[in-house]
């Protein structure tokens, strides 16, 4: 499904955020122009992206055990197993995925997405995040905006710089969900590692590619009116309700889970 974008090619002469963060994952659906920019990110990005997407897996399996059964992620990124409807619909099988991104190469691999456990349902709308209301009007085909639903927006409104509005852009997708909801949310920050900022920003900026790292007093106001769920605002490898507790160390991410009160 479209929302608001026209479907476009795969654009090989430019890098693409999706693709640059599928070669720190170790995936093979990136371009030379993609591996350019990932190679001048410092050694770090690497063990970050998979921290941060550990935390995807343990925040969307810990809703799923509160019961959440339908779920929302835009900035979805090209599918690496397990992705979010394999982890939910572990602990809930008739649980119900929307996914969103705006990259043409995201919408190539979305067969991967779509295939749902037969109790559950999954849908993949190519959109930008920039156009909320389009994105929730065709949400609403497969999910019961009536009942709680999760969104998560994980390592994605980096992408946006402050002039595009990220946190009116949040206000606007968080106000549509009923009490009981949730916002999972991941964030780019240079907040434990000043030093690596300038490689980081320089990187994407040779790339085109805007990146917007904020601290974590430019986190915060993305939950603004939320409910944060223990533990709070705290970086990727802290967020954890079950033991083992993950190893910590120092991370480029802010993350957070916050109930719609
Ligand atoms: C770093 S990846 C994160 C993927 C996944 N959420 C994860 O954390 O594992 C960021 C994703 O956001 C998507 N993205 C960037 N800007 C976007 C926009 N304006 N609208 C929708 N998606 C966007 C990119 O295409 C990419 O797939």
């Amino acid at each position: 499904m479209t929302a608001g974008i026209p479907s476009s090619r795969i654009d090989t002469s430019k890098p693409h955020p999706a693709r640059v963060y599928d070669w720190l994952l170790g995936g093979k659906d990136n371009y030379p122009v993609d591996q350019e920019v990932a190679e001048k990110l410092p050694a770090e990005a690497r063990a970050n992206a998979a921290r941060n997407r550990a935390f995807m897996h343990r925040a969307s399996a810990w809703l799923a055990g509160q019961g959440v059964d339908q779920f929302l992620d835009i900035g979805t990124g090209i599918p690496t197993a397990p992705n979010l409807h394999q982890i939910v619909q572990a602990v809930t099988p008739g649980a119900r995925v929307v996914y969103a991104d705006n990259d043409p190469i995201v919408l190539r691999h979305a067969e991967a997405l779509l295939v749902s456990r037969p109790e559950g349902a999954t849908d993949y709308i190519h959109a930008d995040v920039r156009q909320p209301d389009a994105i929730l009007e065709s949400a609403a085909e497969l999910l019961d905006f009536g009942r709680p639903v999760a969104l998560s927006l994980i390592a994605l409104m980096h992408f946006l710089p402050d002039e595009q509005d990220p946190y009116g852009i949040t206000r606007t997708l968080v106000e549509a969900l009923p009490s009981g909801s949730h916002l999972v949310l991941s964030h780019g920050t240079a907040d434990q590692h000043p030093e690596l900022r300038r490689e980081t920003e320089s990187a994407y900026r040779k790339g085109a590619i805007s990146l917007r790292m904020r601290t974590r007093a430019e986190v915060e106001p993305f939950f603004e009116g939320l409910e944060l769920v223990a533990p709070g605002l705290v970086t990727a490898p802290e967020w954890y309700r079950e033991e083992p507790a993950p190893v910590y160390e120092r991370s480029g991410f802010y993350v957070g889970v916050a109930r719609v009160p």
